[in-house]
């Protein structure tokens, strides 16, 4: 298979990876703990969703009494279009419905709701969900389902890897409450940072460890990346969400400086005076368990940071990165750094990247760095 093909493969499987009960469960327990009325009346509407694969759907139906929910709707995108390869199966769930139409179930994507006791047994739950076919596929961005999300007040997925981004944006779109899965990485992306500078969203409770395990259908691709039992390890996952949770703001424990240039478990800190940027009014700490607890200028931490992020604590400068490191006053390598990073070291130079040089002025880059300063009496 070409490059180009594996790749468009790879990315088309990561979307089809479906999230454990008990990682959902952890999440939102997260928020009810902190408001156990933030779910009360509300409409929750889960995109991207097959209650026959995801847990999202069976985990809000079974919970739709606890949590006090208005409704509950789910849509799943059609065999069809999604990119992925994979076993086309007909699900009991569907073949024993009436309205079941194997002519459009392919391509097709359905709607599940849930808001009363169809069965009359006297609780609200799985049993009582009911399913319809939609006009289209149930590509989140169609029309119908943005319909669907306009009537919502929550917006709860684990949206396709490759389209997290214009996923973000179309909840924004609609300024909707939501709980996400994506990876750290998106933590860089411009138009994501800026949300989060600015107190629109925010990393949520989190995998243990950072690392999500999925379940996966692909067996042969899984095993070859850490695949046990039909599920796949992917490290650096997150929830993204703008809804308050209790680990948001438990501030982080701090040595001061001298104590961590004494004490700290990192040789790279301990011993060292921090080193200040060139590029930049601002000392580089490399692990955020090393942030100084007594200084006050502004310091770059690693992207890892916005996990213990705690806004009471700190306050964010900006992303030390490209074009978004310039717009903060990063300032752009000087002729002799980049052309030391050219032609001796054979790397890359991006103007808006910090850098640090050493006793013989050669530049030194460390990894994306977050700019962040100390709040005053923290
Ligand atoms: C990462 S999986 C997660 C599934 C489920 N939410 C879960 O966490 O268990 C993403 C799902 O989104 C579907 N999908 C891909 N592109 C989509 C689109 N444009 N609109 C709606 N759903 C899409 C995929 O087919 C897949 O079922």
């Amino acid at each position: 298979m070409a490059n180009d093909n594996l790749k468009k493969a790879k990315k088309a499987k990561n979307d089809e990876f479906y999230t454990q009960w008990a990682d959902i469960e952890k999440e939102i327990m997260a928020y009810i703990e902190y408001n156990p009325d933030v779910f009360r009346d509300k409409t929750i509407l889960l995109p991207c969703d097959d209650p026959e694969w995801s847990n999202f759907t069976k985990f809000f139906a079974q919970n739709f009494e606890a949590f006090g929910l208005k409704k509950l709707i789910s849509t799943s995108y059609a065999y069809e279009s999604k990119k992925a390869n994979i076993p086309y199966q007909t699900s009991l769930f569907e073949k024993k419905a009436r309205h079941f139409n194997p002519d459009i179930n392919k391509t097709r994507g359905k709607i599940f709701t849930l808001d009363h006791d169809t069965n009359k047994n006297g609780v609200i739950d799985i049993e009582d969900l009911q399913w319809q076919y939609l006009e289209g596929d149930g590509d989140f961005r169609s029309d119908e389902v943005k319909k669907l999300r306009d009537e919502a007040d929550f917006i709860i997925t684990n949206p396709p890897f490759s389209l997290f981004r214009e996923f973000l944006a179309w909840i924004m779109d609609a300024y909707k409450k939501f709980i996400i899965i994506g990876h750290q990485n998106a933590l860089t992306y411009k138009e994501v940072f800026q949300l989060i500078k600015n107190n629109k969203c925010w990393l949520g409770n989190g995998f243990k460890g950072n690392a999500g395990h999925f379940i996966s259908n692909y067996k042969d691709y899984a095993t070859a990346n850490n695949h046990i039992d039909g599920m796949i390890r992917v490290s650096g996952v997150n929830w993204f969400t703008n809804i308050e949770h209790g680990r948001r703001h438990r501030p982080l424990q701090l040595m001061t400086m001298a104590d961590n240039i004494k004490h700290s478990k990192h040789k790279e800190v301990r011993g060292h005076e921090y080193q200040k940027y060139f590029n930049y009014n601002a000392i580089e700490v490399p692990f955020t368990d090393a942030i100084p607890s007594d200084y006050d200028g502004a310091m770059g931490v690693p992207i890892t940071f916005m996990d213990k992020y705690c806004p009471e604590q700190f306050e964010i400068i900006g992303l030390g990165i490209a074009t978004s490191g310039l717009e903060c006053g990063v300032k752009p390598y000087t002729e002799e750094h980049r052309n030391y990073r050219k032609n001796i070291q054979k790397r890359g130079t991006v103007d808006g990247d910090l850098y640090m040089v050493d006793n013989n002025n050669h530049p030194i880059v460390p990894y994306g760095r977050i700019l962040i300063k100390k709040r005053e009496n923290t």
